[in-house]
């Protein structure tokens, strides 16, 4: 499928070189060449990138800038820049540019720009509130991120809105190595920019993994975990809620219970808590949920779920729902084989094999937080089978 560009030039010699670049890429066409003199109020809608060969000097560049980029019907911006420095970067985020090229533009590195764009224009926002899912493991090891991340993939095919997948396990988070994908920014990012968020702006911090599904990821280095304070999280948290554009959050919480986490757990409309079959796993679940009811969280709403859960197992789910003095939501399977696989290759499993059992337990947990189809949907796709039927 070709990306068409429009372009808006400074100088010929730039417009040419522009011009060869796109046309040198794999999908670009160019459907629209003007100097930076005749910006249009309204952006030819068959454009899917805007590249503008950009000039410090010109405030009213600026303001169109950011006028176009805080529209989500505008297709993404790419920035031509003189010299790439950090405060031209800082700058060109805050107006809401997607990505930033200086010259020489090497070709690899124009096509990953090109496969990171989103693959569909931005939906509007839902009616909906969003909901915020914490996903919390009693310890480590026990399959939070392996849940989470396909839950989320899980809700995301469903086409009803966009899910934003949200990795808050600060010092070790690995959600990104579960997809595959090496996205540009982490939270801290959107930490250090707590006081002046704005939805384009966070819109180019995220990463579009497909059509419905968004990534924030834990922070690169350990250090970095200390720049994340629970005010700030509640912040952005709140701010993304208001927003408006997610049909749901889901945060892999990790398994420490500590400020940041508890301040996630505290905002969330549903915690899911994972445990396995076995016994240590099983006593730290049965602690955490006295120390939730200490902290005052006890009446959250809470799902239990057991993962890799083996039939053959020495204990039984009823004997784990005693021993908890819970009811539990649901279990897992075990496949090693496959989750092992999954997660090595980075590609959900509910993406790779969905006809598993273990991605037919996951969709039951999507389907408990909200997922499946609404009665109404689920009335009219069957009164559409007897028609065709008939
Ligand atoms: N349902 C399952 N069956 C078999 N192995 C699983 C299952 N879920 C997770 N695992 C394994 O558990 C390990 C830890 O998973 P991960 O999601 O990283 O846990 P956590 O985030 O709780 O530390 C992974 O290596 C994965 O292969
Ligand atoms: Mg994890």
């Amino acid at each position: 499928m070709a990306i068409n560009f429009s372009l808006y030039y400074g100088s010929p010699e730039n417009r040419d070189y522009l011009e060869k670049v796109i046309n040198s890429s794999r999908q670009g066409a160019l459907v629209e060449v003007k100097p930076l003199t005749e910006l249009p109020e309204q952006v030819n809608s068959g454009t899917n990138v805007i590249f503008l060969d950009y000039q410090a000097d010109r405030p009213e560049l600026d303001q169109w800038i950011r006028k176009t980029a805080a529209d989500h019907r505008n297709p993404p911006i790419f920035l031509y820049l003189q010299e790439i420095t950090t405060e031209h970067l800082w700058k060109a985020m805050r107006l809401g540019v997607k990505e930033c090229f200086a010259y020489p533009i090497q070709a690899e590195e124009f096509q990953e720009a090109l496969e990171r764009l989103p693959l569909f224009p931005v939906e509007p926002e839902p009616a909906e509130a969003t909901r915020l899912v914490a996903v919390l493991g009693c310890k480590g090891g026990v399959g939070t991120t392996f849940i989470t991340v396909n839950t989320a993939y899980l809700l995301a095919q469903e086409d009803r809105g966009q899910i934003l997948v949200v990795d808050l396990d600060l010092r070790y988070g690995q959600m990104a190595y579960f997809l595959d994908v090496k996205p540009q920014y982490t939270l801290v990012e959107v930490i250090e920019n707590v006081g002046h968020l704005d939805h384009s702006y966070l819109q180019s911090l995220f990463f579009q993994y497909d059509k419905n599904l968004q990534l924030l990821p834990a922070p690169l280095r350990l250090e970095d975990s200390e720049v994340v304070s629970p005010e700030q999280l509640e912040k952005v948290l709140n701010y993304l809620k208001k927003l408006r554009a997610f049909r749901m959050i889901l945060v892999d919480a990790g398994h420490q219970l500590d400020d940041v986490t508890f301040k996630a757990l505290e905002l969330a409309d549903e915690v899911v808590l994972v445990t396995s079959q076995m016994i240590p796993a099983l006593s730290n679940t049965k602690k955490l949920l006295e120390l939730l009811q200490l902290l005052g969280l006890g009446n959250i709403h809470l799902q239990l779920w057991v993962n890799a859960w083996q039939k053959q197992g020495d204990l039984t789910l009823d004997d784990i729902s005693e021993f908890l003095g819970r009811d539990l939501a649901g279990a897992i399977q075990y496949d090693f084989k496959e989750v092992s696989r999954s997660i090595n290759e980075g590609i959900p499993l509910a993406k790779s094999a969905p006809r598993l059992g273990v991605c037919r337990d996951l969709r039951g947990l999507a389907d408990s937080l909200g997922g499946g189809l609404r009665k109404e949907e689920k009335r009219s796709r069957r009164s559409l089978g007897i028609f065709f039927w008939r």
